[in-house]
């Protein structure tokens, strides 16, 4: 599966939904989730971050591998979202702000 990881807390451009050919984003309130039952590793969602927030399973950071279960768990509660919608007013200034979880909004 692909994760999505601390940079996109408060950031959560959306602009990774657009491509995904299975809708498996799910959405929260400050963030987004895959679902990995539903994604099918084809990484087109990558290159589509503007915070470069999502990462193949195998190719985590060391301090990011806590998102893997963190996706697994939020995804299933939240909505599918497939349209890309406006970012946070403020997102552009928490783009690279490290350590962001304690932030997340579930
Ligand atoms: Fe969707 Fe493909 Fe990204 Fe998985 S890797 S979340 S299937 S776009
Ligand atoms: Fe989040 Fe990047 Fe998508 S910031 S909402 S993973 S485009």
């Amino acid at each position: 599966t692909y994760v999505v990881t601390d940079n996109c807390i408060k950031c959560k451009y959306t602009d990774c939904v657009e491509v995904c050919p299975v809708d498996c984003f799910h959405e929260g309130p400050n963030f987004l989730a895959i679902d990995p039952e539903e994604c099918i590793d084809c990484s087109l969602c990558v290159p589509e971050c503007p915070a470069e927030a999502i990462y193949a399973e195998e190719d985590l950071p060391p301090d990011q591998e806590h998102f893997l279960a963190i996706n697994a768990e939020l995804a299933p509660q939240w909505p599918v979202l497939t349209e890309k919608k406006p970012a946070p007013a403020d997102a552009d200034e928490w783009n690279g702000v490290p350590d962001k979880l304690p932030l997340l909004e579930r």
